[in-house]
Formats: C-alpha cells, structure tokens, sequence
C-alpha cells in the first residue's frame, strides 16, 4: 500500500526535486500539494510549484496555495540562494492550459484539514517542506488532525549548526513561532534537518546520471542543480549544493534510507543570538518515549538512487 503524503513546499530548487521524487515513486502517493511563502513570496512559490506540476505529469493532484506571511514575523525570502523568481535556472515551461494544474480555490490550511479528516485515521503523513505556517494554522483551525495524522516528516532546523545564522536553519528561522506550535503538538514528529540533508551532495558525478536519463524533467532537475551549486559554492562555501527537501521525502518511501534517534525538540524563541534555532536534547540515552526524532545519518546512494528512479519512471509525460 503507498503512503498517503501532503507535501507543503516553498519551491524553491529542492522542493521541486522533492515534489517529482514523491511523484515519481510507487511507495507514495501524493494526495495533495499546498505552498506557503519562503524561498520567494506566496505568489512566486505557487507559480512555481504550478509550473513543475507539468513537468512532471501531475495534472491529477490538487495544489492550494496558503500563507503569504509567517505568524508573527515579517517574511524575509532566500532569494539569494533560489534567485529572484524562486527557481531561477531552468526555463519553465509556458502556460498550457491542457496540462497545466489549476490551483484549487481552497485555502492551503484548509486543503490540509479536509485531506486529512478525508482519510482513515492514521494514514496521511504530513511532509513539510518549507516554514510550518500553513501546518500550525491547520492544527490551530482544526486539532483533530493531530490525532488522525500518521506522522509529520518535515525539513527543516538544525542540531549542529544552522544556515540562515550560526545556529539557525531557514525554514524554521522564517517562522519559530509555527515551528514551536508543531513540534510541541503531541504527533509523531521526524525533525529532518540540515544535520541529515548535509549529506545529500548532488555531486558532478550525480547532476550527471540524472541530465543522462536524457528526458525533459530530468534535463529541469540537472539545470535545476546548477543553479543552486552556484549559489552553495558562492555563498556557503560548499563544493556540492546540499538538496535538501527530498531528504524528508525520502524517508517516507524508504525509512531505511536514513537513521534517526528519539530527542526532545524545541524551538528558541527570544534568544538575543538564537531565535528560530532548534533545540535537541541529545544527552544521556535516547528516551523509551519521545514524540519528536531528529535525522542523523543519510545512505546518500540509496537516497540518489530513489531520485533517479523516481525520475526514470516519470519519463517524458
Ligand atoms: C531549506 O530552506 C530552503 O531554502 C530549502 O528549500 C529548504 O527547505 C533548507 O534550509
Ligand atoms: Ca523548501
């Protein structure tokens, strides 16, 4: 039986990989995909998810589009790593309107909800991707679903070290607030943070196997990672950019492609230095009973594997 997802993205260059990753694999089946502000504003994410639906074949799955602000703070995108429109690099497809998803009219938050109570009682894994607005306002609107949801799996934070400061990841630091709200709510949460996705390095050696597949989605994907491998090298000092959003992904089609351990979670939310950075309790043994799991450590081949796949099986839809 596939897993029942909701991907809740900010495309955003990993994002899209993680959107034709969930689906293009037979363990998932994408129920829905919402956007809320991040990488760009509201407008320029969901047109942008909009735009890889067709690449990837996905007339059939609904999109909404959600919050445009985080909770309390002011939104502060990353254009400076996905660029000005959000997914500069590849040439997006024009508008067509025979392949081309129509956003549903429903607000993202509540998309989440009715995807949710539509579905038997622990079968919908929630899949964040992006700031956890939308998916605090859910639990907010509706706290029924924590309960009735399988599990939250969402990228995001950090237990070493950060990227948006010293300390703090983006899509946490966008909105600590909403973070604070979902790993406090008592569901099963897997933090799959930049500890994890530091390990997914889409290398030459991988950009090549994928652009090899030598279809249209997979030539959107390897233009896709040459863009953001200039923005890593340029601003992060990494020789392969970290592709991360997939990760979380990932572990819903395989659990075995990563390691986690059980850790109480919180997020800091007055620091002077370190608001929005996600604080694990890693000491002593790992509780018996814990509902929050950080991400440790990543099989990079078998998580490149599943990318590949998943974009072999797309094809040229
Ligand atoms: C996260 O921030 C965004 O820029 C990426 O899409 C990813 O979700 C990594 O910190
Ligand atoms: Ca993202």
């Amino acid at each position: 039986m596939p897993r029942k997802i909701l991907l809740d993205c900010d495309p955003g260059h990993d994002d899209a990989v993680a959107l034709l990753l969930a689906h293009g694999s037979p363990e998932i089946e994408l129920l829905a995909v919402t956007t809320v502000a991040g990488n760009q504003t509201l407008e320029k994410v969901t047109r942008n998810a909009v735009a890889v639906a067709p690449v990837g074949g996905m007339a059939g799955v609904p999109f909404a589009a959600g919050c445009a602000r985080p909770l309390l703070r002011t939104l502060a995108v990353a254009g400076d790593i996905h660029g000005e429109s959000g997914l500069d690099g590849p040439v997006l497809p024009e508008p067509d309107p025979a392949r081309d998803v129509r956003p549903d009219p429903r607000h993202a938050v509540d998309m989440i909800i009715d995807t949710v109570l539509a579905h038997p009682p622990g079968s919908v894994t929630l899949v964040p991707t992006g700031p956890l607005t939308n998916i605090a306002l859910a639990v907010r609107k509706e706290p029924r679903i924590v309960e009735r949801v399988a599990e939250v799996v969402l990228m995001g934070g950090a237990y070493a070290r950060g990227n948006r400061t010293p300390v703090t990841e983006f899509n946490i630091g966008c909105d600590p607030e909403a973070a604070q709200i979902v790993f406090r709510e008592p569901w099963p949460v897997t933090m799959v943070g930049l500890d994890l996705t530091h390990q997914a390095l889409a290398t030459p050696a991988v950009v090549a196997r994928i652009a090899e597949l030598g279809t249209a989605p997979s030539r959107f994907v390897a233009d896709l990672l040459e863009f953001f491998a200039g923005t890593y090298r340029t601003l992060q000092g990494f020789a392969a950019p970290p592709v991360h959003d997939p990760c979380a992904v990932a572990f819903v089609i395989d659990p075995g492609v990563l390691t986690t351990r059980r850790a109480p979670l919180d997020v800091e939310l007055h620091g002077a230095l370190t608001t929005g950075m996600t604080v694990a309790d890693l000491r002593g043994p790992e509780p018996a009973h814990c509902h929050t799991r950080v991400a440790v450590t990543l099989d990079p081949e078998r998580f490149w594997d599943l990318v590949v796949d998943a974009l072999a099986r797309i094809g040229d839809p």
